[in-house]
């Protein structure tokens, strides 16, 4: 039997049969939970999923969710100190003191620094020590501190239609897109909720009728290159910015041929930073049948002209004197290709080059002969991080350069570190940075 959460004033005076008939009359929003959410509701599972599940029903409440539905993994957010601060740890330190530990497989985003090497990237003391006590909290509520936003790199591969609970913006677009999963984009909080409980609303992504494409893109132009992605994302996620969708711009593609998995992440990242967490591409991405009942409200042509004239508003105007390369995280693709641009080269004086993945695929770059070729080369390995939540040291990095669109929107002001960034071509960051 399906039982019934109000609010508590509500709770105080309803019987179930007047439920229906208040809820007719006052318009209430009811989230129907089992009796095993009520239970988690009611403490009977401990006081730290009696907060999360409390969350969540407020949440539900809040978008009006018929019930609450399993998920099968997390993906949490909030984890670095330089964003987080010590309103991070506060609220970590009570979901630990409150014996909270996670109910589905769950993973972590970047950090704020390497944690390997964090002494000798100009990360001082007492921030590294606030960073091992956040993710030392995570550790205890047993989630694991994979500390990457390409989850999908090296775990939780994911089903079409399978409901999960994710947060990071670009990881959200590509399990919605790539995979055709379903989540919505959570924020930190109630995906740390999602994972404690297992359960998320029902509302937004995952119901089908809200991933119906609303806007189109015919793309006229060469899109190639990874960085010509995020171009394209770029263009695509300012245009359709103007409307004001529930769930933001859907956009459907055509005139894409054979992107890589790694073209639709850039793709996907660059519409995340304008509030787009699902698009589909005509003949690629799994949801095709959704193509077929889109709800056309406004399209737009992408030319040769369009990406062209957006790389100029990105192109370098000062010397940059760090390049960096994995927003989002590299993959083995891109590693090589990176290996393959400055194998036998020698940065320029005064230069750096530092490349983000995570600790999963420094160690299949290690075996697979990759990362001797980056040492010798110069590149700095970065993992656990990324290039917009690792602090840098101003004196000695005043201008970045990066192929990622995300990336040049998010180090600038107004973010804590900003610093002028950038934006070329993979190959072109190689030139600039390379002799
Ligand atoms: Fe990932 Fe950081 Fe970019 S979380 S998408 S590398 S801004």
């Amino acid at each position: 039997m399906e039982h019934v959460r109000l609010s508590e004033l509500s709770r105080s005076f309803l019987t179930n049969e007047s439920i229906i008939l208040w809820w007719s009359v006052a318009n209430l929003i009811l989230v129907y939970l089992t009796k095993d959410e009520e239970a988690m509701l009611e403490g009977e599972y401990g006081e730290g999923k009696q907060i999360a599940m409390s969350l969540l029903v407020d949440v539900g409440e809040f978008f009006e969710a018929e019930k609450l539905i399993d998920i099968a993994s997390a993906h949490i957010s909030g984890v670095s100190y330089l964003t987080g601060g010590d309103g991070l740890i506060d609220q970590l330190d009570l979901f630990v003191s409150k014996g909270a530990k996670v109910a589905v497989p769950s993973t972590l985003n970047p950090c704020g620094m390497d944690r390997d090497h964090y002494q000798d990237l100009y990360i001082d003391l007492d921030f590294a020590t606030k960073q091992f006590r956040i993710l030392d909290n995570f550790e205890r509520m047993d989630v694991a501190t994979t500390c990457s936003c390409t989850p999908y790199d090296f775990s939780h591969l994911l089903t079409k239609g399978q409901h999960v609970a994710w947060a990071e913006s670009s990881a959200v677009t590509f399990a919605n897109s790539f995979f055709g999963a379903r989540t919505n984009k959570e924020d930190s909080l109630t995906v740390l909720s999602a994972a404690i409980t297992g359960k998320t609303p029902y509302y937004g992504f995952h119901l089908e009728e809200e991933r119906i494409p609303n806007v189109a893109v015919d793309v006229k132009a060469i899109i190639d290159e990874y960085s010509d992605y995020s171009i394209l994302g770029e263009i695509v996620g300012k245009a359709f910015s103007k409307h004001a969708f529930p769930f933001g711009a859907i956009p459907v593609f055509k005139g894409l041929s054979n992107p890589r998995p790694q073209d639709l992440k850039a793709l996907g990242a660059a519409l995340a930073s304008f509030g787009t967490q699902l698009f589909h591409v005509e003949g690629i991405t799994p949801e095709q049948e959704l193509i077929a009942k889109a709800s056309i409200q406004d399209q737009i042509s992408v030319t040769e002209e369009d990406i062209i004239s957006t790389y100029e508003k990105f192109r370098p105007t000062a010397e940059p004197d760090i390049a960096v390369i994995g927003c989002p995280n590299a993959n083995l693709e891109e590693i090589a290709a990176v290996t393959k641009l400055v194998k036998g080269r020698t940065l320029k004086k005064n230069k750096a080059f530092w490349l983000f993945s995570s600790s999963a695929q420094k160690a299949i770059a290690d075996k697979s002969g990759y990362l001797k070729v980056l040492n010798e080369a110069g590149v700095r390995f970065v993992t656990d991080t990324c290039p917009e939540v690792f602090k840098y040291d101003k004196d000695k990095f005043k201008i970045i350069l990066t192929n990622s669109i995300k990336a040049a929107h998010y180090i600038p002001a107004p973010s804590l570190n900003n610093i002028p960034t950038y934006l070329l071509p993979l190959r072109e960051c190689v030139e600039e940075m390379y002799q």
